[in-house]
């Protein structure tokens, strides 16, 4: 039996972390195994490239080859094995986020991206993507009572506006696999559309 991929996504400040540990809990007491883990991360190098690249200012290919070689080694030692033995693994951010950031963020090639989409994924692609949508505006309010910005939450609201813009690009071209959220919500009305969209799912 394989498991289900699932992944969260949304600018800075959409707020996903407490969903993300919400569904996890949900799951588990459905009798299932859950993996919980993250991009850029998830294994100890895929850390290691973490820190540089939220800390680390580089060119925009640099950024790309290494966002996609941390997700090579963490699709590897985490996310394929997990799979493989029936385990659900819920991610905290994914290639989406690569196409809505260093691509319509960054201005970066989209077709540069596929093609490391293709080498480094080889057909595999979450089961389902939560996308926390809000305004960016909205997102940068949340940002600034909650923590000390690194690299990309340093960046400002028209920047913002563009990763949103990336992201509703990657749902229109893959509809079924998205999921929008309204996450200017209440914390209750978010994790209630979350429920709603696993049980219409039957998950
Ligand atoms: P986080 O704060 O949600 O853990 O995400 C870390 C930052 O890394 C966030 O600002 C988005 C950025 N990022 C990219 O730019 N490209 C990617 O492919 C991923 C996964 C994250």
């Amino acid at each position: 039996m394989s498991g289900r991929f699932i992944t969260f996504e949304g600018i800075d400040g959409a707020g996903k972390s407490t969903h993300i540990d919400a569904l996890a809990e949900r799951l588990r007491h459905m009798g299932q195994h859950v993996v919980c883990t993250r991009e850029p991360g998830g294994t100890p190098l895929a850390e290691t490239l973490r820190g540089q690249i939220l800390q680390s200012a580089m060119d925009p290919l640099t950024e790309a080859l290494l966002v996609f070689a941390a997700r090579r080694d963490h699709i590897q030692q985490v996310i394929a094995p997990a799979l493989a033995q029936g385990h659900s693994v819920l991610c905290d951010r994914f290639t989406d986020a690569t196409f809505a950031y260093q691509g319509a963020g960054r201005g970066f090639d989209s077709d540069v991206l596929s093609t490391l989409e293709t080498w480094v994924q080889q057909g595999l692609q979450p089961a389902l993507t939560f996308w926390f949508d809000l305004p960016a505006e909205t997102a940068a309010e949340r940002r600034a009572a909650a923590r000390s910005p690194d690299r990309f939450e340093q960046l400002d609201v028209h920047f913002f506006n563009r990763v949103r813009q990336g992201y509703a690009h990657r749902m229109e071209q893959s509809p079924q696999r998205f999921a929008r959220l309204d996450a200017a919500q209440s914390r209750e009305q978010v994790w209630a559309q979350v429920v709603a969209q696993m049980e219409q799912r039957g998950w």
